[in-house]
């Protein structure tokens, strides 16, 4: 049992939760929302992503949202960026850190990015190139790491492949994608314990969607592990638009109860973190899906303005 003393929660509910949501979400509410996320002392904040409006029309109004935010010092703000336009129209918005987005499955990168692994990363060498050039820190995603819509199971081998690659590239930190929530705590371990033999464990995060209610298991067991950082969602929002089916994060106000009962500091305040997410619950008219949140009373949804939308 290696359990860290201290954990770096990597919210990313205001990119990978509201990316899949079908109403217009009012760029103001976005930047509430971050805000308030600042406010609760998320070390990280994933805030939009710099990609294809026609793909994910959710995420045109990037700039708007990066313009609009406020910074809190030592606080990052990353933004998902798949090419270099993508980079260009993130450092113009004022962007000091990406994240590049691979995959291990075949199908789901090209479904997704429109092209297959082996081409992704060349792009990517190019993207974390042009990034850090520029003075801009990178991160990568490995998606599919514990199960793919469309091929299935995934080897631990060809996830610790693309994410050997990405850190050699130069992404400072590699989160373990389960993009469609498949994956149990065995499996986690096993992945952590492969990828770990070819990427530093403390340069790990893992980023556990609950489609099957696994993620808070597959975290602690990922923690058993050493790893350190975790992603999560307030509220549980999101899914990925090209993983039909595949449900929200981790919710964050549950991640962090946890890390509290574990005795395991992140610095998040529970508070308001839980009245963050009653805040985008509510603009979305829908109770939260963070557990904790309503244990305490406070997932319960009013009508939200978009709720009339
Ligand atoms: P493509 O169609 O192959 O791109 O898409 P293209 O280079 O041929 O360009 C086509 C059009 O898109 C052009 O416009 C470009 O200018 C435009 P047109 O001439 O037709 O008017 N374009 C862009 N516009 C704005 N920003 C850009 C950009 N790039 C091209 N950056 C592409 C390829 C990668 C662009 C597309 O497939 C795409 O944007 N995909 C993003 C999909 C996405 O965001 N998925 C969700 C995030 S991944 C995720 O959620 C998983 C994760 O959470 C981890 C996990 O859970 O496992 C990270
Ligand atoms: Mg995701």
């Amino acid at each position: 049992m290696r359990m860290p003393k201290r954990v770096k929660m990597v919210e990313v509910g205001p990119r990978d939760g509201l990316q899949n949501e079908k109403a217009v979400i009012h760029t103001g509410v976005k930047i509430a929302l971050i805000d308030r996320l600042t406010e609760a002392g998320l070390p990280v904040i994933e805030a939009t992503s710099f990609v294809s409006p026609k793909w994910v029309p959710q995420m045109a109004d990037n700039a708007q949202v990066m313009a609009g935010i406020t910074r809190r010092e030592g606080v990052g703000y990353p933004v998902l960026v798949p090419n270099l336009k993508g980079l260009d129209t993130a450092i113009a918005a004022g962007a000091d850190e990406i994240a590049v987005f691979a995959a291990a499955s075949e199908t789901f990168s090209r479904k997704n990015i429109n092209c297959s692994i082996a081409e992704s990363l060349e792009r990517f060498a190019e993207v974390i190139n042009a990034a850090c050039g520029r003075g801009v820190r990178v991160r990568g995603y490995v998606s599919c790491a514990l199960g793919c819509p469309y091929e299935g199971d995934v080897l631990p081998s060809a996830v610790a492949a693309v994410a050997s690659l990405l850190y050699a590239l130069g992404c400072y930190e590699i989160s373990l994608g389960d993009t469609i929530g498949t994956g149990t705590p065995g499996k986690a371990q096993a992945l952590v314990d492969t990828v770990a033999a070819r990427v530093p464990l403390d340069r790990l995060a893992v980023h556990f969607h609950d489609t099957y209610g696994q993620a808070l298991a597959n975290i602690l067991a990922a923690l058993e592990r050493g790893v350190a950082v975790v992603d999560s969602s307030v509220a549980g929002l999101g899914g990925c638009p090209y993983a039909s089916g595949a449900s929200g994060n981790v919710a964050s106000e549950d991640l962090l109860y946890m890390l509290n009962g574990l005795g395991i500091e992140t610095g998040v305040d529970l508070g308001r973190l839980v009245a963050a997410g009653s805040y985008i619950s509510n603009q979305l008219g829908r109770p939260s899906g963070s557990r904790v949140s309503r244990a305490m009373g406070c997932g319960e949804s009013e009508r939200g303005e978009l709720s009339e939308s």
